[in-house]
Formats: structure tokens, C-alpha cells, sequence
């Protein structure tokens, strides 16, 4: 069997790729829905109709473990579908998330002031907080929406990148933050460019430098998923929607040539 990794777009194979450098053995299908992405700007009840659907793919192309690596669908998704959907359909298989690590991540680098950059579902659902909450109350999270960001990444926006950020950025610079979450697959492409703007003090905390690790760790502590995965280096890549485009784009963010293929869900 294999790991999944699920992401709205091609922003999540930049996670992908650090989990192939970290534990490159393990087989694995990364399932963007190119055809919808992006997430962030949709209501709740599509992110979840849109989220289920993606992992029923996985599970039935034999995934055993699914990672969504999607915030905007960890924020929607993940509970329900822990909580409802693999007990009535696969109560042997797991789904993964990306928030509750993050934040575990920053807690354990002392940060105190943390900024948020994330869609702005995220940022008005205010998912973060709320999990921060029940973790750690001393620490204090100021989200703040970047909704033009993803559209650019994937539309070769990349010149108008700094300047709009920066603008972003503006609504928490002179608060006093310690350090800054990248809260969206996409934006671990943005790791340079915001510590530029943001300045060498400032803690960078980027999705594809522990989600792997944190991968890693689950797999060594639950024995009884690890042994159902196939260990062949073996490696596909599902997109819903299909352009010679996002061929390039996914090679350019993967950092090596890969073939996407795509699937009707
Ligand atoms: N992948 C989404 C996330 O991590 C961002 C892109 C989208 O809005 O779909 O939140």
C-alpha cells in the first residue's frame, strides 16, 4: 500500500519532495485537484465535498495513509473526515493533517508572537488560534490573509511576489512578532523572500522542513500502518485537470522532471 498526499493544487508537491528526500523509499501518489484549486476563496461545504472526494481516490488507488497537506482542507476536512468518514469506511487506514503539527513545530522553538500568513478561509476561520488555544495559551497568533498570493504562484506571477507581500506583511511587521508561519503548501517557495522582507530575526517556520520529520515519526511509532507500505521508491503524481503548463510548473516546483497524470475523480 501507499502514502497519499493530497493538496487543492501543485503547491503541495513542494511537501511531496521533502518527503521523498526524508523517507524517499516509501511509495506514494500526490493527488492535486487542479481542476479547483484554489481552496482558500470557496465555501466550507465545497472544501469538505471537494476533500472527501480527493481522499476516496487515494484510498481506492490503495493508500493506506493519507497526508492532506492542504491547510485550507486540514482546516475543513481532517476532523470530519477522522471522525465520521474512516469509521464508516476505512476504520483500518489514516488520514494526516498539516495544523496541529505546525503549531507543534513553533511551540517547540520558544516562539511567542507568531505571525500567520494563509488563505483567507483559514485566516477567517481562525483555525489556528483556536488549535493554538488548546496547546499553549501564553502564545499569541496574528493571522493575516494573503488570498493573492496562491493565484500568482500558480499564474507565473512571480515578479509581483515581493511587493505584494510586503504590502501584506505590513499588518504585523511593527507588532513585534518573533516569527512568521507559512501556513499554505505554496508559500514554502516563499521561505527566502519573506525572511528578506521580514529580516534575520524573525523565525521562518516552513511546512516542507518538518512535516516530513513529523511523517517520519508517526510511521516509527505506529508499526501496525508502517508495515502495509510498500517500499519501492515508487512515485506517481494525479492532477485533475491537465496542462502542458502544469507539467512545467510541477517539474519547476518539484525541482526535477515528473510526469503528471490526470485522473477523473
Ligand atoms: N493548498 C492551499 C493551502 O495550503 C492553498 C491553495 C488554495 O487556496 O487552494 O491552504
Amino acid at each position: 500500500m501507499k502514502i497519499g498526499i493530497f493538496d487543492s493544487g501543485l503547491g503541495g508537491l513542494n511537501i511531496a519532495r521533502s518527503i521523498h528526500q526524508l523517507i524517499p523509499e516509501y511509495d506514494s501518489i500526490y493527488l492535486g485537484d487542479t481542476m479547483h484549486v484554489p481552496y482558500g476563496n470557496r465555501s466550507s461545504e465545497m472544501i469538505y465535498k471537494l476533500t472527501e472526494r480527493a481522499v476516496t481516490k487515494l484510498f481506492a488507488e490503495d493508500c493506506k495513509l493519507i497526508v492532506i497537506a492542504c491547510n485550507t482542507a486540514s482546516a475543513k476536512a481532517l476532523r470530519k473526515l477522522q471522525q465520521e468518514y474512516l469509521p464508516q469506511y476505512y476504520p483500518d487506514r489514516r488520514i494526516l493533517g498539516v495544523i496541529v503539527p505546525t503549531l507543534e513545530t513553533a511551540i517547540s522553538l520558544k516562539v511567542k508572537k507568531i505571525g500567520l500568513i494563509a488563505t483567507s478561509y483559514i485566516v477567517d476561520t481562525a483555525v489556528y488560534t483556536e488549535e493554538l488555544n488548546k496547546l499553549d495559551n501564553d502564545i499569541e497568533i496574528l493571522p493575516v490573509a494573503t488570498p493573492l498570493l496562491v493565484p500568482l504562484i500558480e499564474n507565473d506571477g512571480h515578479k509581483w511576489v515581493k511587493e505584494i507581500l510586503s504590502d501584506y506583511l505590513k499588518n504585523i511587521q511593527d507588532k513585534n512578532i518573533d516569527s512568521i508561519i507559512l501556513g499554505c503548501t505554496h508559500y514554502g517557495i516563499l521561505k527566502e523572500v519573506t525572511q528578506g522582507i521580514l529580516g534575520d530575526t524573525i523565525q521562518v517556520i516552513s511546512q516542507d522542513e518538518f512535516i516530513p520529520i513529523k511523517l517520519k515519526q508517526y510511521l516509527n511509532n505506529h508499526n501496525e500502518i508502517e508495515a502495509d507500505l510498500n517500499k519501492d521508491n515508487k512515485y506517481q503524481f494525479l492532477v485533475t485537470d491537465l496542462t502542458s503548463n502544469y507539467q512545467d510548473k510541477a517539474s519547476a516546483i518539484f525541482g526535477r522532471k515528473i510526469e503528471l497524470v490526470k485522473t477523473n475523480i
